[in-house]
């Protein structure tokens, strides 16, 4: 079975290809991307966050079967050449947003995907789709580097180098 991952076709080992297989399991057992965590195991966290179509998937408790022709993008392809980092990305650097850092691939993968949808998103926006856990309670700084990332560009966001 071959994953649309991160841009390009990427096939999965055969240890990593059963169609029951959990997204989460192939990325990072199958084809070592470990940059997608695993917390809970039942779509409750938001640690294994990816994007499926453009849409914040917790990778956990989607299967492979329900992949299959869609582009999935994980946090190893949030930042896209030749546009460099994400501006969430940039926003959490700036804002100095992480903790421990466990959770936060997924709550950048989640903020990645509201931004898209909601260019300008309320407290509410926010509240409705980052329903991310973090045990380091990093909330308010979430909060403000998603106000901070949409005040900075055009999304999804991406914000070109200057011009040599
Ligand atoms: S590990 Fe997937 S939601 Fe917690
Ligand atoms: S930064 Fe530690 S769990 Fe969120």
């Amino acid at each position: 079975m071959d994953l649309k991952l991160n841009g390009r076709l990427q096939p999965l080992p055969e240890h990593a290809s059963d169609p029951a297989m959990p997204l989460l399991w192939a990325l990072r057992d199958g084809l070592h991307l470990t940059g997608t965590k695993f917390g809970c195991g039942i779509g409750a966290c938001g640690a294994c966050t990816v994007h499926l179509d453009g849409q914040a998937t917790r990778s956990c408790v989607t299967p492979l079967s329900a992949v299959a022709g869609k582009d999935v993008r994980t946090i190893e392809g949030l930042a896209q050449e030749p546009q460099g980092p994400h501006a969430v990305q940039l926003a959490w650097i700036a804002g100095q947003v992480p903790q421990c850092g466990y959770c936060q691939s997924g709550m950048l993968m989640a903020a990645a995907a509201l931004l898209a949808a909601k260019p300008r998103p309320t407290d509410a926006d926010i509240d409705a789709a980052i329903t991310n856990l973090c045990r380091c309670g990093t909330y308010p700084r979430v909060r403000a580097a998603i106000k901070a990332a949409a005040e900075s560009g055009p999304m999804p966001a991406v914000k070109k180098k200057a011009a040599a």
